[in-house]
């Protein structure tokens, strides 16, 4: 039979992705097209309402759903956008550092509006774990402007014009308390990683989940709190598939630390290893001479 935490976690998976609403589509009136809000208002008066697609392709109900289990894309309407399989990683990830007793918090860098991380918080609710604290490492105004001097991989990267990307701190509070999962074990650390991550008053992790599209960013928060990993935690970056910069971030990094511990695929994007050593052999390199 199953157990009340699996039981929560599912549910809590469901609605984090919003797949048990999938077939419903927010109404988006287009302004400016007029005939359209003419149809609209007629269909209001006889108590109907239009229902549109999104601004991307309009998907079947299956494809809405297996958009949502592989995390393809960001949803109006879905609390995170990592999709299922990245959700059950993260949860069995979390499972393993409480069972094996990994000391140390948890983080995610790059929280949009706040799904995953407050799923990391629910994890350790349903298991009862109070003594772990779950920090939330973002800007709350999107991603930086590509700073192409020091590290060239990010030339040309245009993650800091979408304005889908920047989620106030007010909102992701909003989106905890949805859940009944704000309280003081959920820490903030806003600003841009390069001002927040080596002030934090951070002393041990058990698990690092890294969801920050550019180069610079991955390397900002491997750089910053690796070396905070206990042996036996988890490292989990949500783009490594997915976005060429963020490999070359996380290939670079592992080099000049001497990290050889397995690479393991989550999905399509999603990787994650085990730190199975305290020891890093490598130091770190000057700004300057970043993926060039
Ligand atoms: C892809 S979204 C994260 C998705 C999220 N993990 C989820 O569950 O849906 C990337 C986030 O990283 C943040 N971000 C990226 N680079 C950053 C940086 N250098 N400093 C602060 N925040 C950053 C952005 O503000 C954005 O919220």
């Amino acid at each position: 039979m199953p157990q009340p935490a699996d039981l929560y976690l599912r549910l809590m998976k469901s609605c984090l992705l919003n797949t048990i609403y999938a077939d419903y589509v927010r109404p988006q009136p287009q302004a400016g097209v007029r005939w359209k809000r003419w149809v609209v208002k007629a269909l209001k008066a006889r108590n109907l309402e239009v229902v549109y697609g999104r601004d991307r392709a309009v998907l079947s109900a299956e494809g809405e759903r297996n958009a949502r289990i592989d995390g393809l894309a960001w949803l109006p309407d879905a609390h995170t956008m990592i999709g299922a399989r990245r959700l059950d990683n993260l949860q069995a990830c979390i499972e393993d550092v409480v069972e094996r007793d990994v000391p140390g918090d948890l983080i995610e860098a790059g929280v949009w509006r706040g799904g995953a991380s407050i799923f990391m918080r629910a994890v350790l609710k349903a298991y009862g774990v109070e003594d772990r604290n779950i920090w939330l490492a973002d800007s709350f105004q999107g991603l930086p402007p590509p700073n192409d001097a020091l590290f060239p991989a990010d030339a040309g990267d245009l993650h800091h014009s979408v304005e889908e990307l920047s989620v106030s701190l007010d909102e992701v509070r909003h989106n905890f308390g949805l859940y009944e999962l704000l309280d003081d074990r959920v820490q903030f650390l806003p600003g841009w990683f390069r001002d927040t991550l080596t002030q934090a008053p951070i002393e041990r992790l058990a698990v690092i989940r890294i969801d920050a599209d550019m180069y610079e960013s991955t390397t900002q928060v491997l750089e910053a709190l690796y070396p905070k990993l206990a042996p036996g935690g988890y490292v989990i970056v949500d783009d490594y598939g997915g976005i060429p910069a963020c490999r070359r971030a996380v290939d670079d990094y592992r080099a000049a630390m001497g990290i050889t511990d397995d690479i393991r695929t989550i999905d399509w994007t999603g990787i994650y290893w085990r730190r199975s050593s305290d020891v890093l052999s490598g130091e770190s390199r000057p700004a300057a001479r970043r993926a060039t």
